[in-house]
């Protein structure tokens, strides 16, 4: 019989941080991971996460769609894809490209990711080497921050106001320090602060970007989800010369299938798919099928009609219940889309204090710092009307300008 005492040895290692690697310790994760946690608990009104709602994912049209996939004899939805995914699938995102913006990329301008968040993940991969400055807004998205502090770039924060972001402070950044190796904006409904850029202010980025062999990463994860007709034209379609767009179907078809896009100049996407080779090698291939016939049968243009009348009224739901119950206790821009609005509070507020004040009234909100790369976001909210029912937000935000 093997004596196992013998085969015990006394830990070497003293803590697993010394094992970690430097771009680990960014710090910024922890904060998402906090907001997930509160999202999804069940006694608390949540406010806090960016989920779409569950009545907009797809009923028994996309069981058809499988079954009738599963047994067409057709093994692409099942096999491996190519990196920068299948054919028919790219064709339909191009097509869907060409009709929201106007300008259907090429060939070789597009790739299918898992995700817009591997899109940015990938544009780390590719670009970004340590120290290297990279500028976002502020606030800004809390993943597209971690994606590049974990290739140990220099994360910088330009301010953003109601028309976006402040292109005048970009010019005076640009004109100073090393050249950063690119911009990420959010430039509609954006996410946390539920602006968007305005016309005239898109044609100035793109001016800047030109001159200053600037590349833009344009995040359009809540474009297609506006509650009115008109959108300014998307940076991409403006200049495909120095913009790279990035896409996710997350939020109109649903987050489960992973599924997203890049658009951008030629080279550029060539080495995203480089780098996708050794990350998941492909999108899913199921998902990028079960997306390509939902959208050729007219299924996602009809799901995205009623998502945008289901987050319209909750965004109603939401501007009325500020009104009444916070009134001039804070400010706030009322988003023409997307599923975020950002309060905020008074001088002197703390706004970590009051989402935790507010979690153990049961309701959960993100106070802003994590939106930030540095300091910032001390006196700010942000608040989801994305998943709660109008109930649910009415009460809510009684709750929280209860204890403002
Ligand atoms: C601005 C922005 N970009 C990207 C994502 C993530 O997209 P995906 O689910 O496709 O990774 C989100 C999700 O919250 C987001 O708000």
């Amino acid at each position: 019989m093997r004596d196992n005492s013998r085969m015990a040895v006394e830990p070497t290692l003293r803590s697993w941080e010394e094992h970690f690697a430097a771009r680990t310790r960014g710090g910024a994760g922890e904060g998402l991971l906090e907001i997930l946690a509160l999202a999804g608990a069940q006694d608390v009104i949540s406010l806090a996460g960016g989920f779409p709602d569950p009545a907009t994912f797809p009923g028994p049209a996309l069981a058809d769609i499988l079954r009738e996939l599963a047994e067409s004899g057709d093994a692409s939805p099942f096999q491996y894809s190519p990196t920068g995914g299948l054919p028919g699938p790219r064709d339909y995102v191009a097509g869907r490209l060409e009709a929201v913006d106007g300008r259907r990329p090429d060939e070789g301008e597009l790739m299918l990711t898992s995700g817009a968040v591997e899109a940015l993940e990938l544009v780390g991969k590719a670009l970004l080497d340590s120290g290297d400055r990279v500028l976002v807004e502020g606030p800004t998205y809390l993943g597209a921050i971690m994606a590049f502090q974990s290739f140990e770039a220099a994360v910088e924060a330009v301010p953003l106001d109601e028309d976006g972001l402040a292109v005048d402070e970009l010019d005076r950044r640009l004109a100073h320090g090393p050249p950063p190796k690119l911009l990420y904006t959010i430039p509609d409904f954006q996410n946390p602060a539920g602006v968007s850029l305005s016309a005239e202010r898109r044609l100035v980025l793109l001016e800047l970007a030109r001159r200053h062999g600037l590349l833009v990463v344009e995040d359009v994860a809540y474009r297609e989800l506006s509650f009115a007709d008109e959108l300014p034209p998307s940076l991409w379609s403006l200049a495909p010369d120095v913009v790279l767009q990035a896409g996710t179907f997350s939020k109109t078809f649903f987050p489960g299938v992973r599924l997203g896009w890049a658009a951008g100049p030629r080279e550029l996407v060539s080495k995203l798919v480089w780098a996708k080779q050794n990350t998941d090698q492909c999108a899913g291939a199921l998902g990028q099928r079960l997306l390509e016939e939902y959208g050729r049968r007219g299924l996602l243009d009809e799901q995205l009609d009623r998502a945008r009348a289901l987050y319209g009224a909750r965004r109603d739901a939401m501007a009325d219940a500020l009104e009444r119950h916070v009134g001039a206790r804070a400010a706030w821009i009322r988003p023409e889309g997307g599923f975020f609005a950002w309060l905020e509070l008074g001088e002197g507020a703390d706004a970590a204090a009051v989402a935790r004040r507010a979690l153990e009234a049961g309701v959960a909100v993100v106070p802003g710092p994590p939106f930030f790369p540095a300091a910032g976001g001390e006196r700010h909210l942000r608040l989801s009307f994305s998943r709660a029912d109008e109930g649910q937000i009415e009460e809510g935000i009684r709750r929280l300008g209860a204890l403002l």
